[in-house]
Formats: structure tokens, C-alpha cells, sequence
């Protein structure tokens, strides 16, 4: 490490051992973290009652007002059934160079395509999103379903097979976005004079913040 990133990541480090202390101050970090694409986090689910799973995504936008994050899913995957049955997960931020650790309690709500076309507030979130993904990124929804066995793909229905030739401002129907309002905040800031730990609870339009044992 150079001396000026050792310079940055000591700064930002200190600098995130205040901002922890409040749920703003976690806001903010996701929202400079946004600024240095891509963020990837560890995603919880629950696959029936017993079985955790957990994946990475990549967290793609983040209002700091609502304190809501958008991430991008298809709409078939595993995710979105286990979600779609049991909304409340955990989306988990390692940040290394601000040595913290974020652990989001979040409220998931999905919008697909169905979802979009109720809602004007929705499909605006929904097409915004796709348009900030690269052709690259939008091929990957029109793929085969994700999740099944490439053996099964003659048996997959009409149209999921990439299209070719297709309008990229208009969405795939497999484009889903993942839409979490964030209840409550697990913040760990890792330091050589004491580790931080703090935990901050929505409790209706208000937040509730506890100091705990790291
Ligand atoms: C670096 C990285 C970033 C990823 N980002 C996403 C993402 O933003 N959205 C997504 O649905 N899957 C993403 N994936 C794939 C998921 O981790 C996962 O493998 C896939 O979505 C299937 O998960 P599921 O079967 O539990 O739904 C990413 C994988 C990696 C390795």
C-alpha cells in the first residue's frame, strides 16, 4: 500500500469510527462507498423455515432520506422466491479501508415488471435502474433461468433464451429490482484502541440508537 492510500484508508477509517455512531452517519458511508462502484454485499435469505442462504450482490443505489437500498435480481431466481416469502433479511458491508462492518436489517420488496406497471413511483425505479446497467449487465436477464440445471434448458418456456436485436431501453421481463428499506443497523467499526459497535433501530419515524459490546 502507498503511503498516500495508507493516508486515505487511516483518514476514512477515522473518520467512519464517528460516522458509525449514527444512523446518518452510516447513511453517508453507503452513500460515499455508492461513489466508488461496484459495492458488493453479502445477501440473506431464507429458503423455507430452516435453511439460510446468503449471496453477493451488488448494491447499485441508495436513497440516505428513506434509507432504502436498490440492488438488481431476476426475477426467477432463488432470491426472489425466498424473499418474496419472508421479506425481512440481512444485507451484510465488509468496508476494509474504513475497517467497518455493516450489518442492514432490511424490509425487501420486489419490484418485477408486474409490480412496475401498477405503480408510476415503481416503474420509474425500475427502468431507471436497468438503464444504469451495461449491455453486458441487461444481457444477463435474458438468459436462461438461472438456477436450473443446463441439462433442463430444452424444457425452459418461449423467450428466455437471449434475445438478440432487442430495444435496451425497454427492460427485460426478467429484471427485477430488489428494493430494501433498511429497519435496523448493525454498525462494528475494528480499531487498534477499541472496537465500536453500535446498533441503531427504526422505531416508526424516529431511530433508537444503542452503544453495545463489541
Ligand atoms: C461479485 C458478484 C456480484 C454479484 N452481483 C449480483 C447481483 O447484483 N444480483 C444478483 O442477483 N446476483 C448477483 N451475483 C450472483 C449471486 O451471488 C448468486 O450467485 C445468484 O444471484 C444466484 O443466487 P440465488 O440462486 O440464491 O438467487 C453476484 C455474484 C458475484 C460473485
Amino acid at each position: 500500500m502507498t503511503q498516500q492510500h495508507r493516508g486515505k484508508t487511516l483518514h476514512l477509517a477515522r473518520n467512519s469510527g464517528q460516522l458509525v455512531m449514527s444512523p446518518a452517519g452510516v447513511g453517508l458511508i453507503i452513500q460515499r462507498q455508492l461513489q466508488h462502484p461496484p459495492l458488493f454485499a453479502a445477501l440473506a435469505s431464507l429458503q423455507g423455515k430452516q435453511i439460510a442462504r446468503v449471496r453477493t450482490v451488488v448494491v447499485r443505489a441508495f436513497d440516505i432520506r428513506t434509507m432504502t437500498l436498490q440492488a438488481s435480481i431476476d426475477r426467477r431466481s432463488a432470491k426472489a422466491a425466498h424473499l418474496q416469502a419472508h421479506g425481512k433479511s440481512e444485507l451484510c458491508l465488509w468496508l476494509p479501508e474504513r475497517a467497518t462492518q455493516l450489518r442492514l436489517l432490511a424490509r425487501w420488496r420486489i419490484i418485477t415488471q408486474d409490480v412496475a406497471e401498477q405503480s408510476k413511483p415503481d416503474f420509474i425505479i425500475w427502468h431507471k435502474l436497468w438503464q444504469s446497467h451495461s449491455l453486458e449487465s441487461q444481457n444477463l436477464f435474458t438468459g436462461p433461468q438461472p438456477g436450473r440445471p443446463v441439462a433442463m434448458r430444452r424444457h425452459e418456456p418461449p423467450g428466455t433464451a437471449a434475445a438478440e436485436n432487442r430495444d435496451t431501453d425497454e427492460p427485460s421481463a426478467n429484471f427485477a429490482v430488489l428494493l430494501g428499506r433498511i429497519d435496523s443497523i448493525d454498525a462494528l467499526h475494528l480499531a487498534s484502541n477499541g472496537h465500536q459497535r453500535y446498533r441503531h433501530r427504526r422505531i416508526a419515524d424516529q431511530w433508537e440508537t444503542l452503544k453495545i459490546n463489541a
